[in-house]
């Protein structure tokens, strides 16, 4: 915790209140409540009806294995007989998944045999005019949902006068439905490393910050343990692989807050303030961590990087779509026929994602629709599902795919219920530091909860409406269309094949 935070009580306090994981008992078994967990039929118990204290998170990262729970000491509950991820790589040529498709590349020795840090000893002997050239030219794009250009992100922050910048790998990946950033973190937390180093010497940074949420207790260890290995062989800290150049790396631990993966919020998080979001601009690139240039990106973003100096932009953009290249590793839920990753190209229909990859509903099941991109994401009815996944094929229809976590609505999902579900889930996570989320949100569950039907399908849109266009991040301008779309589901009695309570 910086001064700023700890300096006052009210500071300490204020920053203590903050975070779930400060106010909750530390001995508590996290009981994942999050979408995929909640669809599983999870319940966060009364405390008094277990032997141990227990409390709800929004999600543990293991939605393919839903419901998951998580034990002080670390321990992992998760659905019975389930077995470990399945990793599918449909692209042409595997880049995300390519080693975790694999196995457990955590250890350096298997990292380096399967060439992770070749491309940074080569890159730098190289320039780092030709490093940024290359990502630039790549049109790789943001994969944390944004999609904002990673080379325009790196050319701004290289090129805004500072003495110090820094690089953070965001590993927050807070959406239920998605979970390849932990996977990532665990099993290749070297190529991660690599592409953070890749992206310090384009920019000219000498500290990085690896931050990790507070659900993921093994990623942190592994990550922190691939720091350790990779500094004492010389590919990180001081005069990386015998160059000039050198680049410190730490781990930062989140606290249990969703709008710590927004970039700003992140930053506080890291300085030790409360995770509340920042006005921008400035942006995090021009005036980030500590007031210096930042780039901030996800953890798939990263681990495209080597592949991308090492094989060149042209081999990048030979995957996926014109405007959109390369690949992207979709989420599928537990409630799939098939869960697991999916590595695709760009350009890949959603209903081949749905029917073809994820094999439809589990045991069968007709689905209702599904969840693409998490809370902030789009909930798409099966008459939807003829889109190609690609940035601008999305956007042209208005979706927003997110972090690309896909959860199954099974058919006779109550869309009433499901609402109520968001909207906890907004109230629990806003930041609060905008008054329409903040104090918004609480009126809508309310209506949701406690007005009568009518009442609540007449009032519901225009305070959804009010919030989206009024509120200062992501989070309360994207939630409230899912929610919208929710409660005309549920007036409508379109439920897949089954009805609604409302
Ligand atoms: C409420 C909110 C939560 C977010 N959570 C994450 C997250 O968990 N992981 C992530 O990479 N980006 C998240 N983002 C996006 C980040 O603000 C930022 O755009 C991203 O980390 C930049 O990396 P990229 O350019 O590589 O995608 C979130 C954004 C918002 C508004
Ligand atoms: S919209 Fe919500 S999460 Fe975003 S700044 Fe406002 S209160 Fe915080
Ligand atoms: S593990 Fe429960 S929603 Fe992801």
């Amino acid at each position: 915790m910086d001064s700023k935070a700890s300096s006052s009580l009210a500071g300490q306090r204020g920053y203590r209140s903050f975070y779930a994981d400060l106010v909750a008992d530390p001995d508590a078994v996290r009981v994942c409540t999050g979408l995929s967990c909640h669809l599983a039929g999870a319940a966060c118990p009364d405390r008094q009806d277990e032997a141990h204290p227990v409390r709800a998170v929004q999600c543990l990262g293991y939605c393919d294995r839903s419901p998951a729970r998580l034990g002080p000491d670390g321990q992992l509950v998760l659905a019975a007989g389930s077995s470990p991820t399945p990793i599918r790589n449909i692209a042409r040529e595997a880049i995300v998944t390519a080693r975790i498709g694999q196995g457990d590349f955590s250890s350096l020795e298997r990292a380096r045999e399967a060439g992770v840090y070749r491309t940074l000893s080569r890159g730098l002997n190289g320039t780092r005019a030709r490093v940024l050239a290359e990502v630039e030219a790549s049109g790789e794009q943001g994969r944390g949902g944004a999609g904002f250009p990673t080379g325009r992100k790196w050319r701004i922050a290289a090129e805004a006068a500072a003495e110090e910048r820094h690089v953070v790998a965001n590993g927050d990946e807070g959406d239920p439905g998605s979970f390849i950033d932990r996977i990532l973190l665990e099993y290749d937390p070297h190529a991660i490393l690599e592409g953070m180093a890749l992206c310090a010497w384009a920019i000219g940074a000498r500290q990085g910050v690896v931050y990790i949420r507070s659900e993921y207790p093994a990623a942190q260890a592994k990550m922190a343990a691939a720091i350790a290995e990779a500094q004492a062989a010389g590919f990180l800290g001081k005069a990386i692989c015998g160059s000039g150049f050198s680049f410190e790396v730490r781990v930062v631990a989140g606290h249990g807050s969703y709008v710590c993966g927004e970039e700003t919020a992140l930053l506080n998080a890291i300085e030790g303030r409360r995770g509340e979001v920042r006005v921008r601009p400035p942006y995090p690139a021009v005036q980030g961590l500590h007031g210096q240039p930042t780039v901030v990106n996800n953890i798939e973003t990263l681990v495209n990087i080597p592949w991308i100096v090492e094989r060149g932009a042209a081999a990048f953009r030979q995957l996926g779509t014109a405007d959109s290249p390369g690949t992207k590793a979709f989420c599928l839920n537990h409630g799939f026929a098939r869960p697991g990753i999916v590595e695709a190209e760009f350009g890949l229909s959603l209903r081949e994602l749905v029917e073809t990859h994820g094999g439809g509903g589990r045991d069968g099941q007709p689905l209702a629709g599904i969840v693409l991109g998490g809370p902030m994401g789009s909930i798409l009815l099966p008459g939807e599902w003829d889109v190609d996944l690609s940035y601008q094929e999305l956007a042209k229809r208005g979706i927003q795919s997110g972090h690309g976590g896909v959860v199954a609505l099974p058919a006779g999902t109550d869309w009433w219920k499901l609402m109520i579900h968001w909207l906890e889930f907004m109230v629990a996570e806003s930041c609060g530091k905008c008054v329409p989320c903040r104090l918004g949100s609480a009126e809508a569950l309310t209506l949701a909860t406690q007005a009568d039907a009518d009442e609540a399908h007449r009032k519901l849109p225009a305070l959804l409406d009010l919030i989206a266009t009024t509120s200062l991040c992501g989070f309360g301008q994207s939630l409230p269309a899912p929610v919208e779309r929710l409660r005309v589901l549920a007036q409508g009695g379109q439920s897949g094949t089954g009805g609604t309570d409302r």
